[in-house]
């Protein structure tokens, strides 16, 4: 296996808007991210990925985007864009860009021009289709906002095509002029001295030429893996990615770990790994809307697969949570405040510790929790309050039945500020916050946490120190222990002549364990309670975890 740095690299999310207002105007921006630098490099992370600052009218938080190459005017200009990168790059942090090139903004002037006229030169940019009738859209696909994935546009009389909302026309990737303006976009980042890209919804750029009704309305099987997806990133790999020394992980969800294989196989050349959902996909009752965890039982399968088939043939990338996933230690662990520390840190363990590279979404290393939303006013991303109006305000579900599982999973609880002190709007601005701080932050938060060598944050810091110590964390071959437990995820993972043994109780009680005779009397590489490695019997605390280090 290839030795790279980027898989040896722990990243670290930034969602712009959320996380350090510098102006008072109550939306974070990029002066704000140049002030905290510091407390990242203190964390120690090794890479950003930024999400979009790019030109947005913001109908999707910018991952609708007007202008690919000018900032959006509340985070700042290029200029302090330029100063965030060479602050970055002074402390020795790489910067990974949001590349959302699926779709624009309908406010990009490729799509303004696109739906003037039929011959406008930028009508094939985009996919237009006669609906069938003046009523009708062309077919039953729905869109991942919900509503129809087609939108009418009087101009031409002709529908567009929006797997996202109706304010994100997808570009038509067939058409090589979109490649190429793509690719000389991407040429023009990299040439600025980014070190990658984050790809979005990357899987879904190709579709299929005939567009037939989906079941259920599903445009999965022609827009998902479409027929050219790898040749269009092959062309873009040899085009502009092997030019230069930077790093991709394409979003791909619905991806089998045989189709990650080809994009982020260690010799396809096309992305360094993708992100899979399926341990954060399909425990919805309600569409992805659910109020229930996943069954731990169910958790292992699915990352023991990802760990033993990737092996050797493709690289994994790691994580909880991220800016459309609910909070991971009120998702996966137990965020009951005698409960939340001790389950943060078994459930980073239990992710630093497997192989791949782990992403930490901003707040994650703080164990920042989900929002107690009160009433559906309070949400702000397009996609709760459309899901709220169709599963409610249109009669499926009642309140009682689906409040639980909207505020469970809303995207808007890993959407608040980023609670770095304990004065008003935990220090994230001086004026009023775009979206509500989480009343937690009076007792969760930086400041606290980076005082207290026993917090979330001191443990996430260790961990990423560990990994720079010990290769075993990045290259060792992975091996489950214990799969039918619905209580331990236990694993081991083996190089040379090293081996490590993970860990992790998911529960809040405590369990038997016997320790495997080979690492009995071995070293305690980290664990996040207090106890004795040095006998095979043993009771394990409620979330407790521990790696042991057999050299
Ligand atoms: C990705 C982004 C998400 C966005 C969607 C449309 O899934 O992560 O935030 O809404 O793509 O761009
Ligand atoms: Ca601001």
């Amino acid at each position: 296996m290839n030795r790279t740095w980027w898989k040896e690299a722990v990243i670290y999310q930034i969602y712009p808007r959320s996380f350090m207002d510098s102006n008072g105007d109550g939306i974070g921006d990029l002066q704000g991210i140049i002030s905290r630098l510091d407390y990242l490099k203190y964390l120690g992370i090794d890479v950003i990925w930024l999400s979009p600052v790019y030109q947005s009218p913001n109908d999707d938080n910018g991952y609708d985007i007007s202008d690919y190459q000018n900032i959006m005017d509340e985070f700042g200009t290029m200029e302090d864009f330029d100063e965030l990168l060479a602050a970055a790059h002074e402390r020795g942090i790489k910067i990974v860009m949001d590349l959302v090139v699926n779709h624009t903004s309908d406010e990009h002037k490729w799509f303004m021009e696109s739906r003037k006229s039929k011959e406008n030169a930028y009508r094939d940019y985009y996919i237009w289709r006669e609906g069938k009738d003046a009523q009708t859209p062309p077919n039953n696909w729905g869109s991942c906002f919900g509503g129809s994935a087609w939108q009418y546009d009087e101009t031409t009389g002709m529908y567009y095509l929006h797997l996202f909302s109706k304010k994100q026309p997808d570009l038509n990737w067939d058409n090589p002029k979109v490649r190429e303006e793509v690719f000389d976009m991407m040429t023009w980042w990299c040439d600025k001295g980014i070190d990658g890209f984050r790809m979005d919804v990357i899987s879904m750029i190709s579709k299929t030429k005939e567009m037939p009704d989906g079941k259920n309305g599903d445009f999965g099987p022609y827009c998902v893996h479409g027929p050219n997806v790898h040749k269009y990133l092959q062309e873009m790999n040899e085009k502009v990615l092997s030019k230069y020394d930077i790093m991709t992980v394409g979003e791909t969800s619905g991806v089998t770990t045989a189709l990650a294989q080809q994009y982020a196989g260690e010799d396809t050349h096309e992305l360094n790994m993708v992100f899979q959902f399926e341990h954060v996909e399909g425990d919805g009752k309600y569409g992805k809307w659910t109020d229930e965890k996943i069954p731990l039982i169910t958790l292992k399968e699915t990352l023991s697969r990802w760990q033993t088939e990737l092996y050797g043939k493709a690289w994994n990338s790691l994580f909880w949570d991220n800016h459309d996933q609910p909070r991971a230690v009120s998702r996966f662990g137990d965020d009951r405040p005698m409960y939340r520390e001790v389950s943060a840190k078994m459930l980073a363990t239990c992710l630093h510790m497997l192989q791949g590279t782990p992403y930490i979404y901003q707040g994650e290393e703080l164990g920042m929790t989900n929002y107690p939303f009160q009433s559906p006013d309070d949400f702000h991303d397009i996609e709760s309050i459309n899901a709220y109006k169709e599963w409610c305000t249109e009669g499926k579900l009642s309140h009682a039945v689906f409040w639980p599982c909207i505020t469970f999973k809303s995207r808007d609880n890993a959407r608040t500020p980023i609670q770095w002190d304990n004065s008003p709007q935990a220090g994230f601005t001086v004026g009023t916050p775009w979206i509500a701080v989480n009343p937690n932050y009076t007792t969760i938060n930086a400041k606290a946490e980076t005082a207290d060598v026993n917090s979330v944050f001191h443990y996430y810091k260790k961990l990423i120190a560990l990994r720079k110590e010990n290769p075993i964390m990045v290259y060792g071959k992975y091996e489950a222990l214990m799969e039918d437990s619905a209580e331990l995820f236990v694993y081991t993972r083996a190089m040379d002549n090293e081996k490590l043994l993970v860990v992790c109780s998911f529960c809040d009680h405590e369990t038997n364990f016997m320790i495997p005779a080979e690492f009995v009397g071995t070293s305690c590489l980290i664990s996040n309670v207090e106890n004795q490695y040095d006998k095979s019997e043993m009771t394990l605390k409620p979330y407790e975890a521990f790696v042991l280090h057999r050299k």
